[in-house]
């Protein structure tokens, strides 16, 4: 696939099917997120996968977050049933270290990036996806269910696998009013 259609057609999908990426396809994608722009060389991403019986996992994780919040049986169980929507998840972690020349958004954007990259990867493969965050990403129950340090951040969950069908093809946006040529 064209580099530039890649990018000026990208969407989303959320409703995702089997199958998901496997094997070399996988690791191509991977590959992609590695090649996220990285100020300092600091690679500060780590990427879980949850695939098969292990989405279950993260169910079973979003579900203790959302009843230690007090939240209602239903919401509970949607939050149990979330991971199940995509054959595949993938949290995107920025392991953020401290460094006196780039600070944590840096390191967040750069995982952000990988993300992005990955999700790219995917559709050029023929595969689809939907970034999705949510206040689970922001939720230190969640990051301590994840083994992730005080310092780490999710900047999202990756949902992937096989577009079920097609989605609409987006009007194409007019860049005028988001551009703004300095001292013209
Ligand atoms: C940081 C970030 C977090 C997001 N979180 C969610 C989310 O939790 N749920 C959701 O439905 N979409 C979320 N989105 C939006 C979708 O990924 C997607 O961009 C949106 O549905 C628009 O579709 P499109 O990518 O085809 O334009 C998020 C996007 C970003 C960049």
């Amino acid at each position: 696939m064209d580099a530039l259609e890649l990018l000026l057609n990208r969407h989303s999908n959320p409703r995702l099917i089997e199958p998901a990426p496997a094997g070399e396809q996988l690791d191509t994608i991977f590959k992609a997120g590695l090649r996220a722009p990285d100020h300092g060389a600091l690679t500060p991403w780590e990427f879980i996968v949850f695939e098969g019986e292990q989405r279950t996992l993260l169910g079973d994780i979003l579900a203790n977050a959302t009843q230690a919040k007090g939240e209602a049986e239903e919401t509970i169980e949607k939050a149990r049933n979330a991971p199940l929507r995509a054959p595949m998840v993938i949290a995107v972690v920025a392991k953020v270290k401290e460094h006196n020349k780039v600070p944590r958004l840096e390191q967040e954007l750069s995982a952000g990036c990988a993300l992005m990259a990955m999700q790219m990867a995917s559709l050029a493969l023929g595969f689809n996806g939907i970034w999705r965050t949510g206040w689970f990403s922001f939720d230190r129950g969640v990051h301590q269910a994840l083994s992730l340090a005080e310092t780490d951040q999710i900047v999202g969950f990756l949902y992937l696998g096989t577009a079920q069908v097609a989605v609409r093809q987006l009007p194409e946006r007019d860049p005028a009013p988001f551009v703004r040529y300095f001292g013209k």
